[in-house]
């Protein structure tokens, strides 16, 4: 299986957010991974459905919107308004997860579902149905640049066997810590969809560079 590379622009220098978005697409990017945080379900605040239309303009690749927001459902149609391909919710944010889920497809998006390091599966389970992309954070949410937490390899593998008992084709993606260096272990481990900021954003050859590594180590 071709396992998919989404770039997050949460480390890119936002003063050139097209080039930014371009080097990436350059390098083969699948997706641009789009990281929303409110200050309340994470401590950090970035970017809201403005910088998404900009991103829009910039690209024909797939938006794929992290929302790492309370109450997500007050927001779901500003963001496939803006250009949302895909939009993500954090089970820990949903009183409704269901409906929430429901209601992303209902607007033409396609629905993940997003789960923190200290959350487990059983509790997404239940929808399972409802997704097109399940989404284990291998650091916990708010920034980037932090260390993946090697548990999260284990949890991928889970998720990887209940996506299959129940025959679902949602892609699983990785999200916080990849790097060359691990990308060969979690596409392994049954992850189709991989998001990386600063092992993109920060790679001393630049953006397209650091998309063309992850890409070698994972087909290795
Ligand atoms: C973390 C975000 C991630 C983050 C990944 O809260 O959801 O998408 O940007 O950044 P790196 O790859 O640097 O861990
Ligand atoms: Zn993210």
């Amino acid at each position: 299986m071709t396992v998919k590379i989404a770039p997050s622009i949460l480390s890119c220098d936002f003063s050139r957010l097209g080039e930014e978005i371009s080097a990436v697409e350059a390098g083969g990017a699948d997706w641009i991974h789009v990281d929303v945080m409110d200050g309340h379900f994470v401590p950090n605040i970035t970017i809201g459905p403005v910088i998404v239309e900009g991103a829009r303009r910039a690209t024909g690749l797939p938006l794929d919107v992290h929302l790492m927001i309370e109450d997500p459902d007050r927001y779901l149609d500003a963001f496939v308004g803006a250009g949302a391909d895909m939009v993500t919710v954090h089970q820990e944010a949903c009183r409704h997860l269901h409906r929430t889920l429901e209601r992303i497809r209902e607007l033409g998006a396609r629905a993940g579902v997003a789960v923190n390091p200290a959350t487990s599966l059983e509790s997404i389970r239940n929808v399972l149905p409802n997704v097109d992309l399940l989404l284990v954070m291998s650091v916990d949410p708010g920034f980037g640049g932090q260390s993946y937490i090697p548990g999260s390899t284990s949890k991928l593998c889970a998720a990887r066997s209940m996506l299959d008992e129940v025959g679902s084709a949602a892609e699983l993606e990785v999200d916080g810590g990849v790097t060359a260096g691990n990308a060969h272990e979690v596409a392994g481990a049954g992850a189709t969809v991989l998001v990386a900021g600063s092992a993109v954003y920060r790679h001393a050859g630049g953006a397209a560079e650091g998309v063309r590594a992850l890409r070698e180590s994972v087909s290795v």
